[in-house]
């Protein structure tokens, strides 16, 4: 097969940090290439610079046999690169329809721009990939996931010859996974060469014709499709084996219930949703995309209204103004999306740690008491396992999957009694993944009520000592997770089986 790129030597290092240490590959068309690696291997950051995003130190890049200079995204594309980043870029104010073809607007012959046109085409392209969204609502009203598919659907318009997908499934259910991987098979069918990223190594296995490890910046080899079992891929990235257990499930059920809803209903978002969540128990919330999960999240926090229905929280009537109201009544929520709620990219990780907990540092005449600042960030990085270890880094210079980190560490230091978290192990490496599991069963053995919405399937099966399940803003039923399989789930979530 012919080469579509070839990286040959590329070193990167940032302010003398060197994260990529002689990396060569070939990428070839008509395959689709799987790059795996522990939070912070440099995945990213390589994929960045054939993106023509970071400009390399060293070493040299040709596509189709030529050597290549990528300095902009622009000079990239014009080389047939095109690039989903893990960290979302859409213009949130902007239309969907737009958001696909921005800066690549279809014009008339006057130069006007065909609104239409783009709106169908747009309809197109998200058709292909199972989705209903209408393309004219703006970005900012649509869930993660959907935003996630979107950044696909530009992808998929710009027709380039090379596609990197930077976890691009990391907040989708399974159905949505598998449309996606149809169109990345006729792709390669087609003879594109695809580059793709995950840490479910499910997926790398399914669709990947090679895979090559990264491990701390070095490449560690790439494996073919028959040689590449998950045992083999873990052992390369981490250098050593990892079991994938979980922990036990609750040590008692009868905790005192924190959080009640009864009948929560939000127009076009969810109707008549009732449960409770006791003390020391993790109900586990799973559905597809639409499913309006992250909408029952945000408006319990006050991030959204909810039009009629009942919360109790701690035996208390309780309606939040505000999230940040919501966190002083001790009920925290951990945003699927970093970026726009939750993680301060442009501070430090101390100072994104206590901002939820501001009180707890503060001290006589409002003085903030750095030592404590910094014993509690230490503290938070060593439990979570944040790599660097550096308090005073910016947020932004971590990983996605380190990133991750720092947002759980976030809404743990404000100590909540009820913690919702939405997809907490979003882009996080299977080694950290199990750390994150273990941390969420001992804070609910230590009394706190969690409602973890995932649409990871092992993760609400390994996890929950309950499941909920939602489809198209309704609940379908929550069940008990004894001998509950991940088709059991999927039934009631599609909607064929209801109990409602
Ligand atoms: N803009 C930046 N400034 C400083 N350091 C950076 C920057 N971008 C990345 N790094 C560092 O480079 C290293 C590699 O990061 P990269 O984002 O490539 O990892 P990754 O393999 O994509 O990890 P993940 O699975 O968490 O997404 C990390 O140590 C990270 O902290
Ligand atoms: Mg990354």
């Amino acid at each position: 097969m012919r080469e579509a790129v070839g990286i040959d030597k590329v070193s990167k290092s940032f302010f003398g940090n060197k994260v990529l240490h002689d990396v060569s590959l070939s990428i070839k068309y008509g395959e689709i290439h799987s790059i795996c690696g522990e939070n912070g291997a440099g995945k990213s950051t390589l994929m960045k610079i054939i993106g023509g995003i970071y400009n390399s130190d060293g070493g040299t890049i040709t596509v189709n046999g030529e050597e290549a200079s990528l300095r902009t995204p622009q000079e990239a594309y014009l080389r047939g690169i095109g690039i989903v980043h893990q960290e979302l870029s859409l213009a949130d104010n902007m239309p969907v329809w737009h958001n696909i073809f921005v800066n690549r607007e279809i014009t008339g012959p006057l130069g006007f721009i065909k609104r239409r046109d783009m709106q169908q085409r747009a309809s197109e392209i998200l058709e292909k990939l199972d989705m209903r969204v209408d393309p004219r609502a703006k970005v900012s009203t649509l869930p993660f996931a959907t935003k996630q598919m979107i950044e696909i659907g530009k992808l998929l318009s710009m027709d380039v010859d090379v596609l990197i997908l930077d976890e691009p499934t990391s907040a989708l259910s399974e159905r949505e996974s598998q449309a996606l991987f149809d169109l990345l098979l006729s792709l390669k069918k087609q003879g594109k060469a695809i580059i793709f990223i995950s840490h479910k190594l499910d997926e790398v296995r399914q669709i990947s014709d090679r895979v090559t490890v990264l491990r701390d910046g070095r490449l560690v080899g790439t494996l073919t499709r028959e040689e590449a079992t998950t045992d083999r891929i873990v052992s390369m990235m981490v250098g050593r084996d990892i079991d994938e257990f979980y922990p036990p499930k609750a040590k008692r059920r009868d905790g005192k219930i924190m959080l009640k809803c009864s009948g929560l209903s939000r127009k076009d978002k969810f109707e008549d949703i009732s449960f409770d969540v006791r003390e020391g128990e993790i109900l586990g919330l799973y559905g597809l995309v639409g499913s309006g999960r992250t909408e029952v999240a945000l408006s319990l926090v006050g991030a959204d209204k909810i039009d009629s229905g009942t919360v109790e929280l701690d035996g208390m009537s309780f309606r939040a103004r505000s999230p940040r109201q919501a966190v002083k009544s001790g009920l925290c929520y951990l945003s699927e999306d970093r970026k726009q709620l939750g993680l301060f990219l442009e501070m430090t990780l101390e100072e994104n740690f206590v901002s939820s907990s501001l009180e707890r540092v503060t001290g006589q005449f409002g003085v903030i008491q750095e030592k404590q600042v910094k014993s509690i960030s230490e503290q938070l990085m060593e439990q979570l396992g944040v790599v660097p270890k550096r308090s005073e880094a910016l947020a932004a210079s971590l990983s996605g999957g380190n990133q991750q980190k720092v947002l759980l560490g976030k809404w743990l230091s404000a100590n909540p009694r009820v913690l919702i978290v939405d997809e907490p192990s979003r882009g996080v490496d299977i080694g950290a993944k199990s750390n994150i599991h273990f941390l969420l069963r001992e804070l609910a053995d230590r009394g706190m009520a969690i409602l973890m919405i995932s649409s990871d399937l092992p993760e609400i099966l390994g996890l929950s000592d309950r499941v909920m399940v939602m489809h198209e803003g309704r609940l379908k039923g929550i069940l008990e997770n004894t001998d509950l399989t991940q088709e059991g789930i999927m039934n009631v979530a599609y909607g064929e089986v209801g109990t409602p």
